[in-house]
């Protein structure tokens, strides 16, 4: 059991990218991970069911992050983005963050450490990918939509 608390990600509009899908699925991601650091907060040792709890919680925001992420990296080879590798490589380690982040809970249990790390590699990450990553991605959308436009006015 930690003696530390994690907070649960914030929601805010200025989180918002203006690209409704992605929107609604990284409500969806915060919502996900919300569950999570609910169980993960709990007050007491955690009992056999509270850690498959934990667990599976984890297995139902990774799933979800996966079509998430998969959905973006289609929409970057659309839009033939020119940020697509780094921009998927950073995919790729969040994935692999929260399954380390997961066998650990397994193994350790949640410890300080784990809990700090949630913190920051989950929480902090997510949202700062956000508003970098994402937000750029969406600029670069909303030109080629306009480009668009003005290609099929002509
Ligand atoms: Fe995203
Ligand atoms: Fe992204």
């Amino acid at each position: 059991m930690s003696k530390l608390t994690i907070s649960p990600c914030v929601w805010s509009d200025d989180l918002l990218i203006h690209h409704e899908l992605i929107d609604q699925q990284h409500q969806e991601i915060i919502n996900r991970i919300n569950q999570c650091v609910e169980s993960l907060n709990a007050p007491h040792e955690f009992s056999f069911e509270e850690e498959l709890e934990v667990l599976s919680l984890m297995v139902f925001l990774l799933d979800y992050i996966v079509v998430h992420f998969s959905q973006e990296e289609r929409l970057m080879i659309e839009l033939d983005y020119p940020h697509f590798f780094a921009h998927r490589m950073a995919h790729t380690y969040y994935i692999s963050r929260i399954f380390d982040f997961k066998e650990r809970f397994k193994r350790e249990g949640l410890t300080d450490g784990l809990a700090r790390d949630f913190q920051k590699d989950v929480i902090e990450w997510l949202v700062d990918h956000i508003r970098r990553e994402d937000n750029r991605l969406a600029a670069w959308n909303q030109v080629h939509q306009k480009t668009r436009k003005q290609s099929s006015q002509s």
